[in-house]
């Protein structure tokens, strides 16, 4: 499924708004349209945020016009922007950070040409890796499923509750949790996926059904309430949902509900997995009360499509995500394998990984 590319020096993307009504393509050479993009959310998803904000500073510094003395400053301005879009997913600043590297590194020995050309190179490098991230992560997560369900697996086939969007349109790639799920409807494991609606902007019930019906996987949507009780009356096998960042200790933000299904997992004693790339992990915040939590408009609560459904008045409260404590979460799946309690230290054994993700650019 088409998500974003870069060709021809323009951002191409589909604004995921109107999804799965329309399918509306932009292309842009204004790295303002893309800043825009990630903020209404018409690109999101954290690895897609991460991916856009690679091509976003490219876009800005193919903007730039003046002498090279000023390309720096300019540039980090536009940074700035990028990064002020949305809070929470580090691969955000996962990719600008790499691409404010690839400045520091040849502002002295380039011209701007060739500076442009190592961006647009970098930018494509994380692109690249994410594709092949999802394809590592749904790898690591079907073994993990044949170990921990190998008794069940005999005589049936698994249930599974996702939440939010973490497929193509989230990542590029196959997807997180949706890679895994994936992968493992093709490898037999899988019987049907329960998609979790997702209020208030719908990402299940708009793009993970859109998803699982081009793919041809069982599934049904269901409000974000019924887990619990669809957990009570045995229905669902495990749980699966993606990240938004997450901490050195494990903590992992991701999309408001999330946190709900882990503690009616835990109760329920069902697993409950994170799927996301190692771009995701934040090394430098130690526990999930350092993460910040995004809070959107009121209107997103008051409005349907556009359509007000209640007085847009209404005091509201709207975080776009939670932060579920390490102690509910049976393992991460990241692409360089799987994270199992202690998280601490497992992750801090990634931690070498982390530190030279730079290309030779
Ligand atoms: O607000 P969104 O739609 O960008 O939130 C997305 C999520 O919370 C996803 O679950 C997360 O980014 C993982 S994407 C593979």
């Amino acid at each position: 499924m088409f998500a974003i590319s870069f060709e021809h020096d323009t951002l191409h993307y589909l604004d995921q708004r109107f999804l799965p009504l329309k399918e509306v393509i932009v292309a842009t050479r204004d790295y303002r349209r893309a800043v825009e993009a990630i903020k209404t959310l018409a690109i999101r998803g954290a690895p897609l945020i991460g991916i856009a904000a690679g091509y976003a500073v490219v876009l800005a510094a193919r903007q730039f016009k003046g002498k090279k003395k000023k390309f720096s400053a300019f540039l980090s301005k536009a940074i700035g922007e990028i990064e002020a879009s949305r809070p929470t997913a580090v691969n955000l600043f996962f990719a600008t950070s790499r691409l404010k590297h690839v400045v520091e590194r040849n502002l002295a020995s380039c011209d701007i040409s060739e500076l442009l050309f190592k961006l647009e190179q970098e930018a494509r490098a994380i692109h690249n890796e994410e594709i092949e991230n999802c394809e590592q992560i749904a790898q690591h997560g079907v073994k993990v499923l044949k170990q921990e369900f190998s008794h069940v697996l005999l005589y049936q086939r698994l249930t599974v509750l996702t939440h939010c969007n973490t497929g193509a349109l989230a990542t590029g790639g196959i997807g997180t949790a949706f890679g895994v799920i994936k992968r493992a409807y093709e490898a037999g494991l899988i019987e049907k996926v329960y998609a979790a609606e997702t209020r208030p902007l719908l990402q299940g019930l708009r793009l993970t059904a859109f998803e699982l019906e081009k793919e041809q996987i069982p599934f049904e949507v269901i409000s974000d309430s019924s887990a619990a009780f669809l957990m009570q009356k045995s229905l669902i096998d495990f749980v699966i949902t993606g990240a938004d960042r997450i901490a050195a200790n494990g903590d992992t933000a991701n999309k408001i509900g999330t946190y709900s299904h882990a503690v009616s997992a835990a109760v329920h004693q069902r697993k409950f997995y994170i799927a996301a790339p190692v771009s995701t992990i934040d090394f430098s915040i130690s526990d999930g009360s350092k993460i910040p939590i995004e809070r959107r408009s009121s209107l997103e609560l008051t409005r349907i499509y556009g359509r007000n459904v209640a007085k847009e008045s209404l005091p509201v409260l709207n975080f776009a995500f939670d932060v579920t404590p390490n102690q509910f979460i049976s393992a991460i799946i990241t692409d360089k394998g799987v994270l199992k309690p202690n998280f601490t230290d497992a992750i801090a054994d990634l931690a070498p990984e982390q530190i030279k993700p730079y290309h030779d650019a």
